[in-house]
C-alpha cells in the first residue's frame, strides 16, 4: 500500500536540533578531483579532446562527503577511515581541515593509495573520470587500530552513519561491532550498503541502496511496484532491519518498514546539474534526521528535499541548514500545521 507523509511544523522542528547532534561517521573515506577545463581542439594522437585545465577543485568524497554534509547542515560529525601515506591523504586531510572536520580518526595504511576520483569536466561536461584505488581488505592490524579508536569514543553519540563503497575498509567485524554499539546506546545505525551480499548488515537500523544496488543485493530485477514491497520486506525481515530506504534518482525514494508499511516520496529536483554525491547527502540527513527523533519516513522526506538541493549544484555539493529550511519554507511544508492556540 503506498502512502505519502508530508512533516508537519512539529517535526520540522527537530531540525534545530542539528546543530546539537554528535554522529559517528565510519567507512571508505576519498578524495574528489575535479579539473575544470576548455577544449579548444581534438589530439594529434589520439581522437580525443586537449582539455586545458583553467582550475582544480578539491573534495572530501566518500564517507568524507558524508561527514563534509553532516558538518555544513551544523552537526558534528566523528570520522573514521583509512588512508594510504601519500601526497592525496594529505590534501584530503586539508580539505578536512578547511572544512572543520577532525582527521584525528583517520588511520594511515602505507601498504595502499589513498582513493582518488579525479574527473575532468569541459564546459560543464564530465568527459572522463580517473580513478585510483585499492580495495583489498583491511589488514588485521589496522582492523585492530579501528576497533581501539572505537573503544575511546564518547557514549554522547546521537547516531551512526557507514558509507560503505567497498573500498576495504568496513570489514564484518568492525560493522558488527559498530551495529552492537548503537544497538547498545539505542541510537540509529544508517549504513549505505554495497554488493552482493548483506548478511554483515545484520540488525542495522536502516538501509539506502539505490535501486539497482537493491536489485543486486536480492539477486532479481524488478519489474513491478508489488515485488519491490515484497521483495523489501523480505529483507528488512531477514535482516532485522527497522526499515529500508531505496533511492531511485529521478523517481525519488520508497520507504519500506518493519511494520509492513510502504511510503514514496518523489524527486523535489527542480534542476538536475550534478548527481555526484546525491546518496551521501540522502544517508546524512536521514541520519541526522533520525537522530534527532524523527520517524523514518519524515527523515526520508527531508532527505529527499536535501538531495534535491544538491543535486542542483555542480561537483560533490553540500548544502546548510538555512538552505534546507528556506526550501522546505518555499514548498509550504508548514501550511498543514494547526493554528497555535
Ligand atoms: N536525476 C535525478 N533527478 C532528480 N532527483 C535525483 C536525480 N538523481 C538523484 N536524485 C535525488 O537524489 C537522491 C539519491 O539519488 P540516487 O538514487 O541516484 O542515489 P545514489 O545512486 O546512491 O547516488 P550516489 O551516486 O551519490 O551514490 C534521489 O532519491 C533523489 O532525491
Ligand atoms: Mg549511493
Amino acid at each position: 500500500m503506498t502512502d505519502s507523509t508530508t512533516p508537519t511544523a512539529h517535526n520540522l522542528a527537530c531540525l534545530d536540533k542539528f546543530p546539537g547532534l554528535n554522529l559517528l561517521v565510519a567507512g571508505d573515506v576519498m578524495l574528489d578531483e575535479f579539473h575544470w577545463c576548455t577544449v579548444t581542439r581534438i589530439s594529434p594522437e589520439a581522437p580525443v579532446p586537449i582539455c586545458k585545465v583553467n582550475r582544480t577543485e578539491l573534495v572530501p568524497g566518500g564517507a568524507a562527503n558524508v561527514a563534509h554534509n553532516i558538518k555544513t547542515l551544523g552537526g558534528n560529525p566523528q570520522l573514521l577511515g583509512v588512508i594510504g601515506a601519500d601526497s592525496t591523504g594529505n590534501k584530503l586531510i586539508q580539505e578536512l581541515h578547511k572544512a572543520k572536520i577532525s582527521a584525528d580518526n583517520i588511520l594511515k595504511d602505507p601498504e595502499r593509495p589513498t582513493t582518488l576520483k579525479s574527473r575532468i569536466i569541459a564546459h560543464h561536461q564530465q568527459v572522463a573520470r580517473v580513478d585510483r584505488e585499492d580495495v583489498s581488505t583491511l589488514s588485521e592490524a589496522l582492523e585492530s587500530q579501528f576497533l581501539y579508536k572505537l573503544k575511546l569514543f564518547p557514549s554522547n553519540l546521537h547516531g551512526i552513519v557507514i558509507s560503505d563503497y567497498l573500498k576495504g575498509t568496513i570489514t564484518p567485524k568492525l560493522l558488527q561491532t559498530l551495529i552492537k554499539f548503537g544497538r547498545s546506546h539505542h541510537i540509529p545505525i544508517v549504513i549505505d550498503p554495497k554488493g552482493d551480499d548483506y548478511k554483515k548488515y545484520h540488525h542495522a537500523t536502516v538501509l539506502t541502496p539505490n535501486f539497482s544496488e537493491f536489485e543486486l543485493a536480492i539477486h532479481q530485477k524488478i519489474t513491478s511496484e508489488e515485488q519491490l514491497t515484497t521483495e523489501g520486506l523480505k529483507l528488512i525481515e531477514k535482516l532485522q532491519l527497522d526499515g529500508l530506504v531505496i533511492t531511485r534518482s529521478e523517481k525519488g525514494a520508497t520507504i519500506l518498514n518493519k511494520n509492513g508499511s510502504r511510503c514514496d516520496v518523489p524527486t523535489k529536483a527542480k534542476e538536475v546539474y550534478d548527481i555526484t554525491g546525491a546518496g551521501d547527502t540522502v544517508i546524512s540527513v536521514l541520519a541526522m534526521g533520525m537522530a534527532a527523533g524523527l520517524d523514518l519516513p519524515t527523515a526520508t522526506h527531508l532527505a529527499n528535499e536535501a538531495a534535491g538541493i544538491v543535486v542542483g549544484k555542480l561537483g560533490t555539493a553540500t548544502l546548510t541548514l538555512d538552505e534546507l529550511k528556506e526550501t522546505l519554507h518555499n514548498e509550504q511544508l508548514l501550511k498543514h500545521e494547526p493554528p497555535v492556540s
